[in-house]
This record gives C-alpha cells, sequence and structure tokens, in this order.
C-alpha cells in the first residue's frame, strides 16, 4: 500500500534459526508488518564474503530453505510482506559499486565486525577479502534499494546500519534527495546469553536453542543451563540479575506473576533449580509449540516456501530496477548515456 514506511531487513542464510535471533530481531519483524512496508531478504551474496568456494554455495540451497521456514513459522507473512533472495536481484549490484565510492576504506576496514567475521572464518588479518571489507557497503546496497526507512536488527549489525546512514547522507548531498536516512531498531532484549552463560548465542557455540528444536530437546538444554554458580544448594540465596535462567524467564514467559514469584523465592534461596528451570521449559515450549506446528505445515507443502521467495523476488527486482533508474538519473549518468546514444543514433541513420 501506498504512503507505509518501509523495513528492510534479513540474514545471512546460516541455517536455522534460535531463540536469540528471535529475540534480537525476528520479534521486531514480525510485530511490524501491519505498520510497515516490509522487506526481507536472504543475504547469499554477503555469505560469499568469506565462503566462496563453490561447495559452500551449494550448501545454501538448504540453508536457505531452513531459514523462510522459521521465517514463515514465527509469523512471517508473505501475503503482507516480501521475502527475497538477495543474489536475484542484480541492480543491487550496481547500487553497491556506486556507494563504494561514498565511504572510506578505514571507516569500514575499522569496524570490529569485520575482523570478527574473519576470526570466525578462520582467516587472519592478512588473508581478509576485499569483499568482507566491503560486506557493510553491499548491507547498505541492500537497506537503500527500497529505500527503507527503519532496519530491526540485532546488536552485532548496528554499526552497519550507522554506515549505511552516512553513505544514505552523501549520496543525497552530492546528487539531491533520494533516500530517507533509515534508523536501526534493536530488540528489547539485544543480545541474548548462551545457555552456557557466555555472553551470546551463536550457532558455532552448541548454546543455543532453536526454533525448530523439540520439546525433549528444549528441555534437555534448560535442564543443563547455567545459573548462579555460588548457589550450590537450593536453601543458599541466589542472584537473579545476569542469570541466564532469569534473562530467558523474562524474555519468553508471558506470566509475570510466575517469574517474580520464582525470583523472589530464589533470592531467599526458597526454590530450587530443578522447578525455576521446570518452568522455563514450560513456557519455552508453549511459545514454540505454535512455531513448530506451523513449520511441520509450512515443511509439507511441496514447493510453498520456494514459491514465497520466487514471488517476492520478482517482487523486488521491479522496487530494485526503478530506484536503480533514480540513482543513475541524479547522479547524471543516464545524461551521458543518452547523448552518446543519440549522437550515435543520428550518424547511424546518416549513412
Ligand atoms: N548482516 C546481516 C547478518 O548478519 C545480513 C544482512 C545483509 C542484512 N543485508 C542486510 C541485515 C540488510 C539487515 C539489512 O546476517
Amino acid at each position: 500500500m501506498a504512503g507505509r514506511k518501509r523495513i528492510l531487513t534479513g540474514d545471512r542464510p546460516t541455517g536455522r534459526m534460535h531463540l536469540g535471533n528471535y529475540i534480537g530481531s525476528m520479534k521486531n519483524r514480525v510485530r511490524l508488518q501491519d505498520e510497515y512496508e516490509c522487506y526481507f531478504l536472504i543475504a547469499d551474496l554477503h555469505m560469499l564474503t568469506t565462503r566462496p568456494e563453490k561447495a559452500h554455495i551449494e550448501a545454501l540451497r538448504e540453508n536457505i530453505r531452513e531459514m523462510v521456514l522459521d521465517y514463515l513459522a514465527v509469523g512471517i507473512d508473505p501475503s503482507r510482506s516480501t521475502v527475497y533472495l538477495q543474489s536475484a536481484v542484480h541492480a543491487v549490484y550496481e547500487m553497491n559499486l556506486f556507494f563504494e565510492m561514498l565511504v572510506t576504506l578505514p571507516r569500514v576496514a575499522r569496524l570490529p565486525s569485520i575482523k570478527d567475521m574473519a576470526r570466525a572464518a578462520n582467516m587472519d588479518d592478512e588473508a581478509i577479502p576485499f569483499g568482507l571489507v566491503g560486506y557493510p557497503v553491499l548491507q547498505a546496497a541492500d537497506i537503500l534499494m527500497p529505500r527503507a526507512h527503519l532496519v530491526p536488527v540485532g546488536k552485532d549489525n548496528e554499526a552497519h546500519v550507522e554506515v549505511t546512514r552516512e553513505i544514505a547522507r552523501r549520496f543525497n548531498h552530492y546528487y539531491g534527495e533520494v533516500f530517507p536516512v533509515p534508523d536501526a531498531m534493536i530488540g528489547e532484549v539485544p543480545t541474548l546469553v548462551g545457555t552456557d552463560g557466555q555472553a551470546k548465542m551463536g550457532k558455532s557455540l552448541e548454546n543455543a536453542i532453536y526454533l525448530s528444536d523439540d520439546a525433549g530437546t528444549v528441555e534437555k538444554r534448560v535442564r543443563g543451563m547455567y545459573t548462579d554458580p555460588r548457589r550450590v544448594r537450593a536453601d543458599i540465596p541466589g542472584t537473579v540479575e545476569g542469570n541466564p535462567v532469569f534473562i530467558y524467564h523474562d524474555a519468553f514467559n508471558p506470566n509475570r506473576e510466575e517469574v517474580e514469584d520464582l525470583k523472589a523465592r530464589y533470592r531467599e534461596g526458597k526454590v530450587g533449580d530443578v522447578e525455576v528451570k521446570g518452568k522455563l521449559a514450560r513456557a519455552l515450549n508453549a511459545f514454540l509449540d505454535p512455531v513448530r506446528d506451523r513449520r511441520q505445515r509450512f515443511a509439507e507443502d511441496r514447493g510453498y516456501v520456494e514459491e514465497v521467495l520466487y514471488e517476492g523476488t520478482l517482487r523486488v527486482q521491479r522496487v530494485a530496477d526503478e530506484t536503480l533508474r533514480t540513482m543513475k538519473a541524479a547522479m547524471g549518468l543516464t545524461g551521458i548515456w543518452n547523448r552518446i546514444s543519440r549522437r550515435a543514433r543520428k550518424r547511424m541513420e546518416r549513412e
């Protein structure tokens, strides 16, 4: 619908999503679908920045499918929102090139996220590809492609949205007002701790609960969760603040009364871990039950995931072509080519 502000966000197709992904940004996405015109991308080109080999590209197919299933399962609704495949939108490759001219090398090279991604891919600094340094620029092309106003992302992407804002401002300054300067929106729980108490829930860390985990797996994960290590017995007063079990209760248990009662008794040494964890597992499974059901329904519907992506991508291709045309016109590039072709055609007619 015309007039609504736009959202663009998405993920690299690294596979199934976990509770940290959900609470960090997916929850916002689902909530904002009525108010905004939403674009959700599967950023397969960004995967090439650390993993360009053919074998890795082949493995993306399954990851893309798993990720779209997770989107649909949590309530991303393709009748209201557009889900698309980045690599099939060619205008974005061109936008990326123009935006590369509008940011300095040191600005992107010093972003901690670039080195973090290199380290995660077992690369030392000398091996960082040019394209990995360009990661945030390509992300800016994604965001500015539909001229998005809002970007719901995890905390780890905040700096990339800041780069996007700078690129948008610079473009507008050089060539005229084409882009809104987009705002980042971070989830209410910016970074969910892992089940092991590590700062972050991560796919490679073995400390994640996945949206697609079955009830038994969730119970097992919760039973093994890290809590207050000083509390070796149930009658010792414990600390609630920063305790993963209570961070999860706060994030996922809608029964506030139950959570406050557990916290009070925990502080007084009047509740055992078994009860706290049992109630957490119950809350998580209550949240995940409908998600798992929807996921299974969509997975069994053959060709459905592909149809969602196909239709979304075709829609985005038109939006992207339009933005690219506007950009080139604003930059004066269209004029150069038009003049050359006009003169050439005239001469060819004379001959
Ligand atoms: N950087 C995001 C990630 O970590 C993926 C991504 C690519 C993205 N382009 C984007 C996110 C545009 C938000 C907006 O997976």
